[in-house]
């Protein structure tokens, strides 16, 4: 039986192997770069909704006032590591109400699980809930339908704490007529001189571009395209930058 999510479930453990906080350095200066233009100098408030193991947020942390938010106990288990300053919650960035605002909410690679434009709705309708006047939504969709790389393949291999994990991802798009993508993650686990492989399947979503424009304008946001340069084969990418009001 196929299973998904398991790198925020039952594998959630082998995150620290999968991805570290200095792999994020670079995408990190730009998410700062950003939220400085927008917001000027000063300790601002900010939630990240998908913080996920925290590994972005810990380049920022420290400079900002920030609050986390994510579906699962076990991926926030490392960002309270990393960020001990941050009060986590559990919720889904869809329907999540904490009945406080903020500076700017900020939403990394975890957007990449919307899967249909009402889930953009939902989250964007859940940002300008948290959001003073004035305040920003970032969000960095890793592909849009006309930068996907059909398919995107990487993999890595980290050697720590008694165990070698090597990582393959396949990402790639079954049905192009759809807004949906699947990745395909293996797990080549080595520990204690024995190799078990584990199998885990992701859904994500892909929409145009324009798509996530129109959708931020409809719920009262102003977009502006910050440069995201990060993928290594020269794919275009950007943040999204929307000011509410
Ligand atoms: C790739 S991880 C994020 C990693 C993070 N950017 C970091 O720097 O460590 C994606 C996260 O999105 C979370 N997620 C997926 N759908 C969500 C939703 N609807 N609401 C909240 N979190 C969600 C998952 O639980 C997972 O922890």
């Amino acid at each position: 039986m196929v299973k998904y999510n398991r790198l925020y479930d039952d594998l959630a453990y082998l995150w620290p192997w999968v991805s570290v906080p200095e792999d994020y350095a670079e995408e990190a200066s730009y998410w700062r770069a950003a939220l400085r233009a927008k917001l000027g100098p000063g300790r601002h408030t900010l939630l990240e909704l998908g913080v996920g193991g925290g590994n972005n947020l810990s380049h920022l942390s420290r400079e900002f006032q920030a609050t986390a938010v994510d579906l699962s106990e076990g991926m926030m288990a490392h960002s309270r590591q990393l960020n001990p300053e941050v009060d986590h919650f559990v919720g889904d960035m869809r329907s999540v109400r904490l009945g406080r605002t903020f500076k700017a909410v900020i939403i990394h690679d975890a957007i990449d699980y919307l899967l249909a434009e009402d889930d953009l709705r939902a989250t964007f309708k859940t940002a300008a809930a948290h959001l003073e006047a004035g305040g920003i939504l970032v969000i960095a969709p890793d592909w849009y339908r006309e930068t996907f790389p059909d398919p995107y393949v990487s993999h890595s291999t980290t050697v720590k704490d008694g165990i070698e994990l090597t990582f393959i991802e396949y990402e790639y798009d079954p049905d192009p007529s759809d807004t949906t993508v699947e990745t395909v993650m293996l797990y080549m686990i080595r520990e204690g001189g024995k190799l078990r492989i584990e199998e885990d399947h992701h859904i994500n979503g892909i929409f145009p571009l324009q798509t996530w424009i129109d959708l931020m304008q409809a719920e009262g946001f102003s977009v502006e395209k910050f440069p995201y340069p990060v993928h290594q084969d020269g794919h275009e990418a950007y943040l999204l930058v929307g000011t509410l009001g």
